[in-house]
């Protein structure tokens, strides 16, 4: 499943990580953090992980793991890794697949947090390949695209401006996808619910049993 989860970031920290991307971070090859066959595919620049980057870093993690999407799509257990990624006409990111595990943790999310507008960049469209074709994202700043790990992907060239984004991993509590699926439909099911009916509803009491049972066989925590 690929979600596409509209301001993720409030306006005062995605000025604070844009204003970081622009002018306030010392930017290194991105081939530093990529594995071995993705380093060769990877022309891209990040940020180097100063104070000031770090601190950011605490609050975008904070803002992600307090969003109620992100908690119901991804059942979140750590941020496993933040980026602050740069590309600049010419860069671009080959197909590849993220590291399976990164700082001794499983990557079962991957997602990329746009923070320029699409129109300041020609090109630079995140590409995921799905069994039904490929499909080409370029979000608006404070947006995020979430994503399997699983998955091939690619950005497209950079053809003119920058694109700015911070991408990132998730270990999740539920490793497998189609689980994670399941309970995010029944997450939304109990929000429908909720919205029509008076909470002390027996049906929607089975559902919460259900949605709360399902993730007590499936969590590993
Ligand atoms: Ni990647």
């Amino acid at each position: 499943m690929l979600l596409q989860i509209a301001q993720v970031l409030p306006p005062t920290l995605l000025e604070q990580c844009l204003s970081l991307a622009q002018t306030g971070a010392q930017f290194v090859d991105g081939k530093q953090t990529a594995g071995w066959h993705a380093k060769e595919r990877k022309n891209n620049l990040q940020a180097r992980p100063d104070v000031a980057l770090k601190a950011v870093f605490a609050q975008v993690e904070k803002a992600l793991l307090g969003h109620q999407l992100v908690n119901a799509a991804a059942r979140p257990k750590a941020i496993v890794r933040l980026l602050l990624s740069r590309y600049q006409a010419g860069m671009s990111y080959g197909t590849h697949v993220d590291d399976a595990i990164m700082s001794g943790q499983r990557t079962d999310l991957s997602f990329t947090l746009f923070l320029n507008a699409p129109e300041q960049y020609e090109g630079g469209s995140l590409v995921i390949d799905e069994p039904a074709g490929e499909r080409a994202f370029k979000m608006e700043p404070g947006s995020m695209l979430l994503y399997p790990s699983t998955s091939l992907h690619r950005v497209e060239p950079v053809t003119s401006g920058e694109r700015l984004v911070i991408v990132g991993w998730i270990r999740s509590l539920v490793r497998d996808a189609q689980e994670r699926e399941i309970l995010f439909d029944l997450e939304r099911i109990i929000a429908a619910q909720r919205a029509k009916q008076a909470a002390d509803d027996p049906a929607l009491e089975l559902l919460l049993k259900t949605r709360s049972n399902l993730l007590r066989k499936w969590a590993e925590d």
